[in-house]
Formats: structure tokens, C-alpha cells, sequence
């Protein structure tokens, strides 16, 4: 406490600088930076090590990383491919995800939930959130639910689970499979469970901004299906299969290529050993940075509490909450870009907006869905921010962002 506040001058962005248009000059005090998990001298030593390793791809490392994650999350399998996405789009095809299919996602995510079904030329249907909890509302899963129904996306938003048992109970007896996108909410718990063992599949992201990464870039899939784990694993490297019992290592053959499953082709997603060797460590440090980013929005939510402008998800009995990200409602949705403004350039704080409805984007616009479809995702939409929040944050900065939001809404009134 009693820190000061540095001023920094605007940050990169993650997807190629773009959050920084109007920034200018902007010198910032607490920015929405794209490395999400601190790094620390254990990374770089993990990176040497790997670099001194017999291969830099695919070796012990990628082993024993989805060893820990498998045992970590609770699954039989965990396989490390190359971003969430992919891990997504591989369990469209364990599934058989395809053309004349309906898939369910949430209508406020990242679009990444939807290009699955899309690729397979299968429909996005889009399901309202909760307003309280910002997530997939079963209610909105019962209504959207066919015949042709194929399977749920629940995506744990803002690292907050969903409601899984109603998202089960809704999908186990019409055989509809369930893939949790798991991109937020890596550590995050309901009933005692760890997300990505909740529903059929789970895929998790380590990109730079999340709660963990593997130098950047990275996803897991995650099942308890020994079967399509062994096809993720051929369809990571071109469907090869390696002989093992045979009387020389090229005898009688080198290796052999197969299909990966009757719906699934070969591709090459072949992990780094350097990117594993920081997996395993950032894994081990999981738990504590979660910890402290529990810690930063446990005391804004009481901050915040004073005003009856602002309101934020409550995280219901049962569930522990990871915050990758940390929405604050305004109830005056015409002022909010007022608020966003001057937390910019009165206060230097750098607040964003996490997402936009999925079928407002042009993408979906083109493909005749129309605004208006799940007013709730709408209003949450407008209502919503995001603070920027990562255990690297100061607690002169935690408490800073508390008291300038708190003065920034008085002064709008
Ligand atoms: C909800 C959600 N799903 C999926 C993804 C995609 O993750 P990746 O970048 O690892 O493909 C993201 C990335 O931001 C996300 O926020």
C-alpha cells in the first residue's frame, strides 16, 4: 500500500496493435496489457533446458505437460495442440459435427466458439445469456434445442463456470454432446470439479492474455474418450503412427500413415518443447496466480458495492471464478462511453469491451442473422466493461482503479 502509480505510455495489443487507436500520447497508469500470466526466471530456464533437449518438438516435454494437465483438470487425456480453436475444431470432428447439424453457443464469446460448427457448414444457433452471471443461459439452451441439435458450446465466460448441470441434464438424454470452451476459465471449479472434465470435451487456451500461456500461443483438448484422444493425437501430426514391436526400427516399416477417424482429417499441430517446458511451469503457478487476480476482484466487487450504478457477476455457491476477465455493469448504458473516456484520459486506465454479440459481427450480419435475436446478450452488452485486471497489477494500482472508477461515475452523474 502507499505505492505509486507509474505512468506508462500506451501497450501493444494482442491481435496486431489494435487496441490502441486513439491512444496517442496517452501516457497510462493501469493498461489492459496482452500478457496475462507473469513470467518469471522458472520460464526461462524451463526455455534453456528444452533448447538443450534431443528434439525441440514433440518430446518429453509435450509428454509430461499433458500428463500434469490431464491430472490437474482431472481427465484421462489432455493433448496439447496449437490454440483453443484447433482444440475446438478437433472435437467438431470427434463428434461428426457436420453439414445440416445445429450447434448451440453462446450469443456473447469470442467468435472462435462458432467457427467450428461454421467450417462444417453445420448452423450457429445462438442461446441468451444469464444476466446476473453473464453466461449461457439453460432456459435460452431448452427453447433453441431440435431435432438436429448436435451439440452445446457453454463457454465459461470471464473464467466464471457455467451452470454445467443444467447444460447436462439438458444434453445427456437427447444425445447431444457438450464442449466446454474452457479459453477463460483454466483452474476455474464447479462442485469441486475443474472445468474441462465437466462436459465431453474440453479445450483451453493459452494464448498471451490468459490466465496461463505456453509463450503465446497454445490450447489443450481435454476428454475422458480414449478414442478420440488417439485421433486428436494422430491428426496432430499428419495421422502418422509409429511400429514399435517390429525387428528393426525401419523393418518392416519406418512408419505408417492412417486416418485419424472416419470424420477427421490429418493435419500438423505439433507443439514445442520450449512452449511445454513453460506450460509445466506456469501450470504449477496456476493456482496462485488465480488466487490473485480472485484477490484484486474480490475487493473491487466490494468497492463497488457503494454504487448503485455499477454492478458486477456474482459467483454463485459452488463455483470458484478464475477472472480472466473482470466485467463491471453501468447501469447509464448511454454514458458508458463517457466513463470509458474519462477513465482513458483523465485517470489513464484502459478499460475494454469483452465481446461484442457473435451475430451482430459482419460475418454473421451476411449470413441474414439479425440484431435483436437475444435481447439479454444485448443489454449485458450494453451495460458492460472490462477492467483491466492480471496478477501483475500493484495493490496502488488495484486500489487506484477502485477509487478513479468510483470518482469517474460520481462526476457522470
Ligand atoms: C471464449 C474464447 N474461446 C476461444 C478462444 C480462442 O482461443 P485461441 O486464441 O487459443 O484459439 C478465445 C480467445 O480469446 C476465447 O476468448
Amino acid at each position: 500500500m502507499g505505492d505509486r502509480v507509474e505512468e506508462k505510455k500506451g501497450v501493444e495489443g494482442s491481435y496486431g496493435g489494435s487496441y490502441s487507436a486513439g491512444l496517442g500520447e496517452q501516457q497510462l497508469k493501469v493498461p489492459y496489457i496482452s500478457v496475462g500470466s507473469p513470467f518469471g526466471l522458472e520460464e526461462a530456464q524451463a526455455v534453456i533446458e528444452a533448447m538443450q533437449g534431443e528434439t525441440l518438438t514433440m518430446g518429453k516435454f509435450v509428454t509430461k505437460f499433458q500428463e500434469a494437465f490431464a491430472e490437474y483438470i482431472g481427465v484421462k487425456h489432455a493433448v496439447f495442440v496449437t490454440n483453443c480453436t484447433r482444440a475446438m475444431e478437433v472435437a467438431a470432428d470427434c463428434i461428426g459435427i457436420e453439414e445440416g447439424d445445429e450447434v448451440i453457443v453462446p450469443a456473447i464469446t469470442f467468435v472462435a466458439t462458432a467457427l467450428p460448427a461454421l467450417q462444417r457448414k453445420a448452423k450457429v444457433v445462438f442461446a441468451d445469456l444469464e444476466y446476473d452471471t453473464m453466461n449461457i443461459d439453460p432456459n435460452s439452451v431448452a427453447e433453441k434445442i431440435t431435432s438436429r441439435t448436435k451439440a452445446i458450446f457453454p463457454v465459461h465466460h470471464c473464467g466464471l463456470p457455467v451452470d454445467m448441470d443444467a447444460i447436462n441434464a439438458l444434453a445427456k438424454p437427447k444425445g447431444i454432446y457438450v464442449v466446454e470452451d474452457c479459453a477463460h476459465s483454466t483452474g476455474a471449479t464447479y462442485k469441486g470439479r475443474q472445468t474441462g472434465s465437466l462436459g465431453d470435451v474440453g479445450a483451453f487456451s493459452f494464448h498471451t492474455i490468459k490466465n496461463m500461456t505456453t509463450l503465446g500461443e497454445g490450447g489443450m483438448f481435454t476428454t475422458n474418450n480414449s478414442e478420440w484422444a488417439e485421433a486428436v493425437r494422430l491428426h496432430r501430426f499428419v495421422g502418422m503412427k509409429e511400429y514399435k514391436d517390429q525387428e528393426r526400427y525401419w523393418i518392416p516399416y519406418h512408419y505408417d500413415i492412417v486416418a485419424p477417424s472416419r470424420t477427421m482429417a490429418a493435419s500438423n499441430s505439433s507443439m514445442t518443447e520450449a512452449q511445454a517446458a513453460v506450460g509445466l511451469v506456469q501450470l504449477a503457478k496456476l493456482d496462485k496466480m488465480n488466487a490473485r487476480r480472485r484477490e484484486i476482484a474480490e475487493y473491487w466487487n466490494q468497492e463497488f458495492a457503494e454504487l448503485e450504478e455499477l454492478g458486477t457477476p456474482p459467483t454463485p455457491e459452488g463455483r470458484t471464478h478464475v477472472y480472466h476477465l473482470y466485467n463491471l455493469y453501468y447501469r447509464k448504458p448511454e454514458k458508458k462511453n463517457d466513463l470509458m473516456i474519462l477513465l482513458l484520459d483523465k485517470y489513464g486506465i484502459q478499460t475494454m469491451i469483452h465481446y461484442i454479440p457473435v451475430y451482430w459481427l459482419t460475418l454473421f450480419r451476411e449470413m441474414g442473422y439479425e440484431k435483436g435475436s437475444c435481447p439479454v446478450a444485448e443489454r449485458i452488452y450494453a451495460e458492460k466493461l472490462d477492467l483491466p485486471i492480471y496478477p501483475q497489477l500493484t495493490d496502488a494500482q488495484v486500489e487506484y482503479v477502485a477509487e478513479s472508477v468510483k470518482a469517474a461515475v460520481k462526476e457522470l452523474n
